[in-house]
């Protein structure tokens, strides 16, 4: 019966209707929140979720009079999105890279003597790694003052996770109050997990009780751990490896190993696998050891997790955007699975590319069901050679987005045939060209191809860009489709077309002012968030950064891009020669300002937004704090790379190349023209050891 009233239209429902369907709209809308959050199991799409929020919005905004006291309007208390307290991390939760192989954690181990200047110099000096089990299971920070438990919260996105508090008090092994001499404050970090035993146990319990079934330990114990009521957790058998830590008033180690023996005495489980290993032999052997062990363990492992043991190291190694550089996980080869391969799709992005994509036999790998894949590119296709109806090898390693591997030929259908990439763009039909040297297919239609327009918009309004409430995929496809939304700035002017929108499907008064209140707050943007939300190719959110960094305003930034159209000009030169961008991005982004059509483009947004200027991260105080610094010639204590990432931190601009806006040239052994061009232009230069003077450290 609610589908059928969900036909008709809010304007044409009579109060009875009206009536019924808001009972039926809050009893679904409960079982489907109730489906998210208790058993983290959402039976339908987010956005068929917010469809039914919305049309529950619209008949409530006609008929005011007939708001239920159970209509999901009218709870208070439960945070809308997750519904935990946000806690955000005073220290960030961060991942770590990958390694798959003993070549690649070779390659880990030689950057890490490349950093530290003393061992690259000295082969002699092993470095110690601990290496620990990489926990399958969900990672948490747990707060504790004076010795006592305070909060504890997931890992979120890094920055800000889920007070879930309550929820770990139900769980034994993590330790109420410390023993012994504890820091005032301490941040434990680890990783809650189910025991396999008990998820095998508990799926039996959920069976018989005709519950949701676990695919896996993991997911099991994120489903555990997200309980809105604690009292599920504490059923729960959940348990807690210790292996890191966060925020702490006061270091109690020199060494890793020391650190988690310190874990230890504290209260906390502590992994008995773990080991010091000095070499790359007795990483590998360690990690194949675990392998060996792995099915015997009542815990999942995805890997082992090598760690430098010296702290001070691990201190100087220092982060490379969210990944430490002395600790790398190293994974156990990806699960494989056999399925068919039902058809080939073409998606079209932002950029125009035509990227193949695999449409599968639905399968499970790695706890999942798998039913498309990416196949990369047009050469990838063609080396595989896939077609239709292979039967193919699909893989996905942790969290890493599924592959389709292999082909195996001897179960080809006879009639297969070599899959041709189109030579037109499935969307708007215009050509589709592969231009000699380049990977990639693109669609030549860069300014009306719709598909490329919705993807921009999309990816405009996305989340690391404007981050606009309310404006999800598809609701930019339905808006771009009748006209709302051409063109990002379009976003802007929605206000003017308020009355469309209301009389749109499932939209009502309410559900339009959220929108349009989501896009006012958006018009004032930072401009690092401004520019990745260009699309410019090549340049994503750390590109950003970098730009908004160096050039500080739009205005400037646009200026420079105009100057830097001229080959070999001073503009171009700054622009080649910020730390990070190299010539192919330098000549995508010269390339991207000096189209006429993207230049209207940006009028418009530049007309209708306030583009913040870039603020520096909390001035460091430090005398090399916004100057710019130019390193040459082999430096004595430092490596090159420690010694920029070191000016980085102290807020210090590294630039590749000499010039009039450079502050400091620092001079190592055996440098070259750099110097000569410094005095030239009546540039500083100073020593190594001047500089480590200068910055406090010599
Ligand atoms: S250390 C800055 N050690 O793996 C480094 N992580 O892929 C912080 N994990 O988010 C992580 N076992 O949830 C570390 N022994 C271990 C681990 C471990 C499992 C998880 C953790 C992290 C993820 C990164």
């Amino acid at each position: 019966m609610s589908a059928k009233l969900r036909a008709i239209a809010v304007d044409d429902l009579s109060e009875d209707q009206a009536r019924d369907e808001l009972a039926d709209l809050a009893g679904e809308i409960a079982t489907h929140d109730k489906a998210y959050h208790q058993y983290d199991a959402p039976v339908i799409t987010d956005a068929d979720y917010d469809l039914l929020r919305r049309r529950n919005d619209a008949v409530e905004a006609r008929f005011p009079e007939l708001v239920r006291e159970d209509s999901p309007t009218q709870r208070v208390g439960a945070a809308p999105a997750g519904g935990f307290a946000k806690i955000a991390h005073k220290v960030p939760m961060l991942s770590l890279g990958n390694v798959f192989s003993e070549e690649e954690l070779a390659d880990f181990i030689a950057g890490i003597r490349r950093y530290l200047r003393e061992l690259s110099t000295d082969p002699s000096i092993a470095i110690e790694m601990v290496a620990e089990p990489k926990i399958d299971g969900l990672s948490v920070s747990l707060r504790y003052e004076a010795g006592k438990f305070i909060s504890g919260a997931t890992r979120g996105d890094g920055a800000v996770g889920e007070d879930i508090t309550a929820n770990l008090k139900t769980i034994k092994e993590v330790p109420q109050k410390l023993t012994g001499k504890v820091p005032d404050v301490l941040e434990v970090r680890g990783e809650v997990y189910l025991p396999k035993s008990e998820f095998r146990l508990l799926n039996e319990r959920q069976a018989a009780a005709a519950e949701k079934i676990f695919a896996n330990p993991r997911n099991a114990a994120a489903g555990s751990l997200r309980q809105l009521d604690p009292a599920i957790t504490a059923k729960r058998p959940l348990r807690l490896f210790a292996y890191a830590w966060g925020e702490v008033s006061e270091r109690t180690a020199e060494t890793q190993w020391d650190f988690l023996q310190r874990l230890k005495g504290w209260g906390f489980p502590v992994n008995e696998r773990i080991r010091v290993c000095s070499s790359l032999e007795d990483l590998m052997a360690a990690y194949r050891d675990l392998g060996s062990a792995r099915a015997s363990l009542d815990y999942d492992i995805d890997g082992m997790v090598y760690k430098v043991n010296r702290l001070d190291w691990q201190d100087r190694l220092g982060f490379v955007s969210r990944a430490p550089r002395w600790a790398i996980a190293h994974k156990f080869p990806a699960e494989r699975v056999e399925t068919i391969l039902k058809d080939i799709g073409i998606q079209v992005g932002r950029t125009g590319v035509l990227t193949p994509f695999a449409i599968l036999e639905p399968v499970t790998v790695g706890g999942v069901v798998v039913s498309r894949a990416t196949l990369h590119n047009e050469d990838e296709v063609a080396r595989k050679d896939f077609r239709i109806g292979d039967t193919v090898v699909v893989q996905r390693a942790g969290d890493v987005i599924p592959q389709v591997v292999e082909v195996l030929i001897e179960r080809r259908p006879v009639d297969a045939e070599p899959f041709k990439m189109p030579e037109s763009c499935p969307v708007c039909g215009s050509p589709a060209v592969r231009h000699e040297g380049e990977v990639a297919r693109r669609c030549t239609n860069t300014l009306t191809c719709p598909a490329q327009a919705v993807e921009r918009i999309i990816h405009f309004a996305s989340r690391g860009c404007f981050d606009i409430e309310g404006l999800g995929e598809k609701t930019v496809e339905s808006f771009y489709a009748d006209g709302l939304i051409k063109t990002p700035a379009d976003i802007f002017r929605l206000a003017d077309h308020a009355d469309a929108l209301r009389r749109r499907e499932g939209w009502g008064e309410k559900s339009v002012q959220n929108l349009l209140v989501g896009i006012e707050a958006r018009r004032t943007i930072p401009f690092e968030r401004f520019l990745n939300a260009l699309g410019i190719p090549q340049v994503g959110e750390a590109t950003a950064k970098l730009l908004a960094r160096h050039y500080l305003t739009f205005p400037a930034l646009r200026a420079a891009m105009e100057a830097a159209r001229i080959v070999g000009s001073e503009a171009y030169q700054d622009l080649n020669d910020i730390n990070g961008i190299g010539e192919s991005m330098a000549d995508d982004i010269v390339g991207f300002f000096s189209e006429t059509h993207n230049a209207h483009q940006l009028d418009d947004l530049e007309g209708l937004l306030t583009i913040e200027p870039y603020v520096r991260p909390a001035a460091v105080e430090s005398p090399v704090a916004g100057k710019t610094v130019v390193f040459t010639g082999t430096l004595e204590t430092v490596s090159r790379n420690e010694a920029k990432a070191r000016a980085e931190a102290l807020g210090a601009k590294v630039a590749g190349s000499v010039s009039k806006k450079t502050d400091y040239l620092v001079i190592g052994a055996d440098a070259g023209s750099k110097a000569k061009k410094a005095a030239e232009l009546g540039v500083a230069t100073l020593t190594e050891d001047e500089w480590l003077k200068l910055i406090g450290e010599g």
